[in-house]
Parts: C-alpha cells; sequence; structure tokens
C-alpha cells in the first residue's frame, strides 16, 4: 500500500470533520450536501479497499456495528446527579442568598443556561477519542450506549489534541450534556410512526429517550438527534475556574454548546434572562423546560458540595405548565396529509399561557376513550413548544355530553374510512385525496418511489393549486407548456421535468408499488410483492389469503392491500397509470425463482456446525433474505446451532419458527454446506 493512500485517508478525514463541525455544531455549512457526500463516498471507497487503514474514530464509523443485546451497565465517575427545581423569583432569591452565606461571599456570578428537555449522558475522551457514551440510568450507574451516541452528528469523534491544551492536556476527560430531539425531527419521526401505524411519542423528550435506548443503531442515526455540552470533568472537576471560560472552551474543542447561554453579574441580569426565554422559548427549535441557573466560579463548587440528590452551586427555574380549562364545543374528524383522520376538539377560545387556544388535538379514538372526553365537557388543555395543543384530561363531565364516532366517509372527499385491524388510526383510502394529494404526489415522485428529479415541493403546491394534476397519473398528461407557465420555471427545466417524467414511466415494478401510496406497503414490502406477484394486476387480484401466504405480509398489511385495490377512486388512476404506459408487469429474470428467500428475515444463534456467522449470512444475503439481530414478530426463522443465546427463548415464546443449519441451506436453494 502505498504512503499516498494512508495520507489520502487522512486529508479526506480531516476535512470531513471540519464539514461536519461546520453543519452540525456551528449549522453553518461552508459546502453543499453533494460535495460532502462526495467526500464521504471517496473516504469509504479508499477504506473498503484498505480495510486495515479502518480507524474507530474515522467519519465513516458513525454508524457501524450490529444491534446490541443489551446495553452494559457501567458506573459513573462522579455521580450524574440532578437538580432542584425552583418556580419563582422568591425561591430563586433563597437559593441566591443560600449561595452567598455557605461561600461568604456578598455577591456572586451565575451563568444562564437553557434548561434542555432531553436527557442527560456523560461522553469519555481517552487520546481525544471517543470512547464511552453513557446514559445517566440511577444517576450512580449509567448505561453504555456508545454505538448510539456515535451516530449523532454533533458528537466528534475526536477531538483535535491541540485544542486540549487549555485544560492541560488530559490523557481523558469526560464531557456532559443533554441529548434532544429537535422539533422538527420529531414531527417526522411520528409523522412516519403514525403512517406505518406504530404508536407515536408523546413528547420530544421520550423520543429522545426511547430512540437512545434502540438496540438498533443504524435506527439511532435515522432520527437526527442532537446534544448540547454543558459540563467537563478532567481529573474529577472543572478544568477551569469559571464555568463560563468552560463553555467557551468545549465550544472551541469543537463540542456543540448552546449558544443562549447569559453571565449574568447581577441578580437582576438572571431574572431579565428567564423572562426573556420564557417568551423566546417558543421560537427555538428544541423544547425547553427552565433555565439553569450555575454558580460562575468552580472553585465554590467544592466548597458549596451537594446534597443527597442535587449540587449546592446550581439549581433549576421552572416555566410554570402552559395549562388552562376550558369546554369542548365539537369534536370533528381532520384529514392529515398522510390520510389519516385525527379527531381535534373545537373549543372555548381560552388563554394559554399568553396565546389563544381555540383547537386541541385528541390524536386518535383511543386517546379519546383513555381521557372520556365528549363534546361539552369542561377540558384542561395544555401547550407545549409550537405544537397543536392536547387535552391533558376532562376536569368536569357534562351531563349532555355527547361522544364522538369517527365518520365512515372521508371529510373530504367521501372516500371510504377504514381502519386496520390492531391499529389505532383511521384512514382515507383514497390515494387521490385532495386531503393528502400534495403528500402522495411527493411520495410518487420520491427518489425512492418513481425518481422524478425536480418534482420538489414548490412545483407540486403549483401544480395542485392550479389544478393541474389531481391524481398522481396527471402527471403523465402534463404538457411543456402548462410546465412552462409555472413560477420558476423556464423552458429548460419544463424540458427537464418532462423527460423526468417520461423516464420515470421505465421504473421497476417495484418501485411502482411502493410509489401509489398503499398503505403499510413500505420499499421494503413492495419489493416483495413484486417478486412475488411479478404483475401489478396479478396483486391487485390477491385476495387477503393470498397475500397473508406471502413471507413478510401480515394481516394487516394484507388487508390494507386488499382495501387499497377495493377503492374504485384507486382503481380509475391504476388504469390511467396503465394507459400512460407505465411497467405493469416485472420481468421474469427478476422475479423470485433465483432468491428463494426473498423477503424473508433470519435471526441467527449458536454456533452452526459448518457455517460460520459470516458465511451464513452471505449464504442468506444472497438467496434474497436478510439476516437481523434480535427475534421480533417479523423474524421467519431462527436458525439454531449448538449452545443458543437466549433468542431460542425468544423465538419459541413469540412462536417463530427455528430450524438447523441443514435446513436452512435446503431453503436456500443449495445442496449442501459449501465447505462440509
Ligand atoms: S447541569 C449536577 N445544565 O436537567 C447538575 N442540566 O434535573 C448537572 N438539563 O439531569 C446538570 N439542561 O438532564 C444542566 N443546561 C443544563 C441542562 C441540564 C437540561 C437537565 C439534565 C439534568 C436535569 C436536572
Amino acid at each position: 500500500m502505498s504512503p499516498d493512500v494512508a495520507q489520502e485517508i487522512e486529508k479526506l478525514r480531516e476535512a470531513i470533520r471540519y464539514h461536519e463541525h461546520r453543519y452540525y455544531v456551528l449549522n453553518d455549512p461552508e459546502i453543499s450536501d453533494a460535495e460532502f457526500d462526495r467526500l464521504m463516498r471517496r473516504l469509504q471507497e479508499l477504506e473498503r479497499a484498505h480495510p486495515e487503514l479502518v480507524t474507530p474514530d474515522s467519519p465513516t464509523q458513525r454508524v457501524g456495528g450490529a444491534p446490541a443485546e443489551e446495553f452494559p451497565k457501567v458506573r459513573h465517575s462522579t455521580p450524574m446527579m440532578s437538580l432542584d427545581n425552583t418556580y419563582s423569583v422568591e425561591e430563586l432569591k433563597d437559593f441566591d442568598r443560600r449561595v452567598r452565606e455557605l461561600s461568604g461571599r456578598s455577591r456572586v456570578d451565575y451563568v444562564g443556561e437553557l434548561k434542555l428537555d432531553g436527557l442527560s449522558i456523560a461522553l469519555h475522551y481517552e487520546d481525544g477519542r471517543l470512547v464511552r457514551g453513557l446514559t445517566r440510568g440511577d444517576g450512580v450507574t449509567g448505561e453504555d450506549v456508545t454505538g448510539n451516541v456515535k451516530t449523532i452528528r454533533s458528537v466528534p469523534l475526536r477531538v483535535e489534541p491541540a485544542r486540549l491544551a487549555a485544560w492541560g492536556n488530559p490523557k481523558r476527560f469526560e464531557v456532559r450534556g443533554e441529548v434532544i430531539m429537535p422539533r422538527k425531527a420529531f414531527e417526522k419521526l411520528n409523522a412516519q410512526r403514525e403512517a406505518a401505524g406504530e404508536p407515536k411519542f408523546a413528547n420530544p423528550r421520550n423520543s429522545a429517550a426511547g430512540t437512545l435506548r434502540q438496540l438498533d443503531p443504524r435506527i439511532v442515526a435515522e432520527r437526527q438527534l442532537d446534544t448540547y455540552i454543558y459540563q467537563a470533568i478532567v481529573n474529577g472537576r472543572p478544568p477551569l475556574e469559571e464555568h463560563w471560560q468552560v463553555l467557551d472552551s468545549l465550544a472551541a474543542i469543537g463540542f456543540k454548546v448552546n449558544p443562549h447561554r447569559r453571565l449574568c453579574r447581577r441578580f437582576e441580569e438572571l431574572i431579565d434572562y428567564i423572562r426573556e426565554w420564557e417568551s423566546k422559548r417558543d421560537r427555538l427549535d428544541y423544547e425547553i423546560d427552565g433555565i439553569v441557573v450555575k454558580v460562575n466560579d468552580t472553585r465554590l463548587w467544592e466548597k458549596l458540595g451537594a446534597t443527597a440528590k442535587s449540587p449546592r452551586w446550581a439549581v433549576a427555574y421552572k416555566y410554570p405548565a402552559r395549562q388552562a380549562t376550558t369546554v369542548v364545543k365539537n369534536i370533528r374528524a381532520q384529514v392529515g396529509r398522510t390520510g389519516i383522520l385525527t379527531p381535534v376538539a373545537d373549543l372555548e377560545p381560552v388563554d394559554v399561557g399568553g396565546v389563544t387556544v381555540s383547537h386541541a388535538t385528541l390524536h386518535n379514538m383511543d386517546e379519546i376513550e383513555r381521557l372520556g372526553v365528549r363534546v361539552g365537557d369542561t377540558v384542561l388543555v395544555q401547550r407545549a413548544g409550537e405544537v397543536i395543543p392536547q387535552v391533558v384530561k376532562v376536569v368536569k363531565h357534562s351531563p349532555q355530553g355527547r361522544e364522538f364516532r369517527m365518520p365512515k366517509a372521508c371529510p373530504v372527499c367521501g372516500g371510504e374510512v377504514f381502519r386496520a385491524a390492531g391499529e389505532v388510526a383511521y384512514r382515507c383510502v383514497n390515494a387521490a385525496c385532495p386531503a393528502k394529494l400534495k403528500e402522495s404526489l411527493l411520495h410518487f415522485a420520491g427518489r425512492r418511489a418513481m425518481d422524478i428529479d425536480g418534482l420538489g415541493e414548490a412545483l407540486v403546491d403549483q401544480l395542485v393549486d392550479k389544478g393541474l394534476v389531481k391524481d398522481v397519473a396527471d402527471l403523465y398528461q402534463l404538457t411543456e407548456e402548462q410546465l412552462e407557465g409555472l413560477e420558476r420555471m423556464g423552458k429548460k427545466s419544463a424540458m427537464n421535468l418532462q423527460r423526468e417524467i417520461e423516464n420515470s414511466k421505465q421504473a421497476e415494478l417495484a418501485r411502482l408499488i411502493y410509489a401509489i401510496g398503499i398503505p403499510f406497503v413500505g420499499e421494503r414490502t413492495a419489493q416483495i410483492l413484486a417478486d412475488h406477484f411479478g404483475s401489478l394486476d396479478r396483486l391487485m387480484g390477491a385476495s387477503a389469503e393470498e397475500l397473508e401466504a406471502v413471507p413478510e405480509i401480515g394481516p394487516k398489511t394484507a388487508a390494507g392491500i386488499v382495501r387499497f385495490f377495493h377503492e374504485p377512486r384507486n382503481r380509475r388512476v391504476i388504469e390511467k397509470l396503465r394507459r400512460a404506459g407505465l411497467r405493469f408487469e416485472q420481468p421474469p429474470a427478476a422475479r423470485r425463482g433465483a432468491r428463494p428467500l426473498a423477503g424473508m428475515q433470519f435471526v441467527l444463534t449458536g454456533t452452526l456446525p459448518t457455517y460460520s456467522r459470516d458465511e451464513a449470512k452471505k449464504l442468506i444475503e444472497e438467496a434474497g433474505g436478510r439476516v437481523t439481530g434480535s427475534v421480533s414478530k417479523r423474524t421467519n426463522y431462527v436458525v439454531v446451532g449448538s449452545d443458543p443465546g437466549s433468542k431460542l427463548e425468544k423465538a419459541r415464546e413469540l412462536g417463530i419458527k427455528t430450524i438447523d443449519e441443514a435446513e436452512l441451506v435446503k431453503l436456500a436453494g443449495k445442496t449442501a454446506p459449501v465447505n462440509a
């Protein structure tokens, strides 16, 4: 191997680290995403060719490793304490008085920080490299979630040794901070979960906590967690005499430090800071539930000490919950962009923390039942961030209370409303329902669906608003003149777009099945259906029983597919797509025959007699199957060797079929193990 390669790799890593910091820590990128991807791909390429040069702190290694079985427990270097809460200026004054008494000073500087509503995390670095990430746990012992923490792009996997000079160049150090999920990421995740029929997270904090405790780092990587670091520990204590300097130095070293911190030399400044953020908190892209006040002089920290639970040098000022009571005037179903009908309460308008609230979401029918809410009831409503207000509980039932029932027909288009077995959500099955048309078009044109480059939100908005497109099939009737007439559309881009639309007619069947938006049919399921049925017509004609007989297709998905094709509006769109000349057939060569395990999920446990784990994995994957780390309802087979682990028990518990190596080999269409 030439030294040039090693050098190029190191250069690429440096550049990627630099740009990751610009993008994820400073929110100030210097290069485009495409350029960044290019650097990353080049590094991946070189590392693939020279696996001996891969290091654990390489930017390519953020999402590495197999799913964990569980998180090992690790003792914290010093306990991760919580904070005492205060709820009024009076209580905060008491805190200040105590600090001054105990420290023997007449005046103390404080640092005000936002109290981020996430979960705390401890990151350990050795020789500048991230070696461990721990959750708070019970404060004394945390869980080792290193693999997950590494996927958070604002967490440096490596820090420049020269930058540690201000801290006395420690070989080891620890930082602590908060892991949060930005509101946007939270809303996106919940929308996805809703569309997939999975339970939604109640708030960004639960969502961040649930994500960090995910066993599969690949899932964590998709969820856009973020961090803010607010503490450094070197040799058991803060590395500098002022907390304010510690925060600055953390930022200089490359950590993401919240910019909205303030050094307050007078108590009144602290109050101003608290008031200021109480009114500005809604503008943040993440949730805060108060302010943290810390003594700036870290030498006083030791002197002030701690109670059993919390330090005496810091306190939280909690913002009041923004709640109010009011009366439910009506409950109606609102159709969202994904076609899900959400019950919404129309309220007697009421002021909640300075904002007039006249609607609140009731989420779904289960929630209505849980709350026991009826029209006419007096309820407690709550506002958090900019999200739509929620009903917390019924305060008083009205004797004339009227129950809400989900309508049988979509209030927007009149399409059939259906609820899949075991699902909470009700949906409108009409793919061309105007309520979800824009979303359906974006999905249809998406990169993983029909891949119509250039058909983004701005264009979709215009096409729908101008009435040019009423369903996805209308895209194929658009003329160049029509496209040219749209805003920000030159002749050339109109031509390009039309060519893109034309080319998409050649998309493979699996893409088309995915693109038309059948409930619960994601990319993978679409591939399985294309492989199995080979044509859209055969899929359309399949009964629920036939569908359920296909590996990985459960009753819920089967019912979703049947309903979808049963809806006359959908069949009309499909006929239009046929006339436009889209590919409804899959060429036989691409079909399942050569891939006997297509669509099947396997879990391996124990030692197999002849195959190594990697060989078995390869065998399964080459036959079209997939190997996952843990047993779930979706697992088709658990392959059991000698000394099997807890996965075997889990398989029995869930009633998943177990097979041995010989059976696996047969299923994969081979006659005997390759090296037997
Ligand atoms: S300092 C020993 N600073 O609030 C004090 N905590 O109950 C260590 N939190 O567990 C915490 N933002 O998860 C600190 N700027 C901030 C914070 C913060 C949020 C959380 C943290 C802690 C809890 C305190």
